[in-house]
């Protein structure tokens, strides 16, 4: 089946938060996780079909979800999900906060590693609880957990937020590596919360997606799973998300953490969700291949050129640009001067690095790289 990845859709003048934010300027916009890709035309179809009907009152996640969720996350990922264990959310950021307020004591401390997507870094201080940070660190251009630091955080730690794969680094967390994560957190008593918006977008062929609720029954028993199909199918507008929490006291006191608080994920979001989750694997790996292609085409251009470094991107469609050997003290100064928004590294805790969201039609992609690139050369004069 052929899905056109290379048409280029005019979103300047929607309702694109990406888009927006350069309204008016000659700036290419390469921040905020959306794909500039429309929806799988299953995906399509089936939102299509729900319209029809006209009737949007309160929604329960149909029947048809559940199952295809079920399925899928079996299949692929080899973990059977009990539809008891399910809790609905309008969206993983949600997820996250509620999992930092309804895990521990009110003052307690909350861990994760860094870089990091920022609201992981803000959710502990919503919650009024203390941020505990753990920086991951580069061993021959990979990112691995400093486990003994690692280890001395998690003492008198209530909750880890754990990002796998890992936005920004994109580390897909090998077994040996959570199964680590694992023994340390039940050495403290500490609950993981692991987030895997990720998980179905891994680029790298030697790797494969481990999620945490495989680590076996204590893993399970002490964790909640962060899932949705948003990043995978581009559905994040679309907000239909859902906590996985085998622990039925956990759930208890997540479900209590939303009273009156969270609302029902919208009808649209859960027919968009199904559709995904039953028919979208096609469209998925040939997301997949062009993905692929497009870090290539990122990896070739600017890995090395002027100071600019790259580290291996497994999953995600997020490259990490380590831009401090380049001499660029501001990365959103130096590539909105060039015609590029990317997401600052300050915002993820490691200033000095760009993150560069390359999922967009490959000759939007192009023109973004030849402007980078002429830019930093046009800064050295060669
Ligand atoms: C790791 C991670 N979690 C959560 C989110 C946001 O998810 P949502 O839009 O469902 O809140 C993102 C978005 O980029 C993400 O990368």
């Amino acid at each position: 089946m052929h899905f056109d990845f290379d048409h280029v859709i005019d979103r300047r003048d929607s309702d694109s938060l990406k888009w927006q934010r350069y309204a008016q300027q000659d700036i290419i916009p390469m921040w905020v996780a959306d794909m500039d890709f429309p929806a799988a035309p299953v995906i399509q179809a089936a939102l299509q079909a729900r319209v029809e009907q006209g009737i949007y009152g309160y929604g329960l996640p149909p029947a048809g979800l559940i199952t295809a969720l079920i399925d899928y996350h079996k299949n692929r990922h080899g973990w059977l999900i009990h539809p008891e264990w399910l809790v609905p959310l309008p969206s993983l950021v949600t997820g996250l906060n509620l999992a930092a307020r309804a895990v521990g004591e009110p003052d307690g401390r909350v861990v994760m590693a860094t870089p990091v997507y920022p609201k992981f870094l803000s959710a502990p201080t919503e919650a009024g609880k203390t941020r505990v940070t753990v920086p991951l660190k580069q061993v021959e251009g990979r990112w691995e957990w400093d486990w003994p630091a690692l280890d001395t955080a998690l003492q008198g730690a209530d909750l880890l937020l754990l990002c796998n794969p890992h936005n920004p680094v994109g580390r897909v967390w090998r077994r040996d590596e959570l199964a680590q994560i694992h023994a340390l957190c039940a050495k403290h008593g500490v609950v993981v919360c692991s987030d895997e918006v990720h998980c179905d977008l891994v680029l790298a062929d030697d790797v494969q997606h481990c999620s945490y609720a495989t680590l076996g029954e204590q893993a399970l028993d002490q964790s909640m799973i962060l899932l949705a199909p948003s990043k995978t199918w581009n559905l994040a507008g679309l907000g239909c998300a859902m906590a996985v929490i085998p622990n039925a006291t956990l759930r208890r006191q997540y479900l209590k953490a939303m009273l009156g608080l969270v609302p029902h994920v919208n009808v649209l979001g859960y027919a968009a969700a199904e559709a995904a989750y039953q028919h979208g694997e096609p469209w998925r790996q040939a997301l997949i291949d062009y993905l692929r292609g497009n870090l290539d085409a990122v990896t070739q251009a600017l890995d090395g050129y002027h100071g600019l470094r790259l580290t291996r991107c497994e999953a995600t469609y997020l490259a990490w640009i380590d831009c401090r050997d380049a001499g660029i003290t501001s990365p959103t100064a130096f590539f909105e001067s060039v015609g590029v928004g990317i997401s600052d590294g300050a915002e993820f805790g490691s200033p000095g690095f760009a993150r560069l969201n390359f999922a967009c039609p490959r000759s939007v992609l192009e023109r973004a790289l030849q402007r980078i690139r002429t830019g930093l050369a046009a800064r050295t004069g060669q």
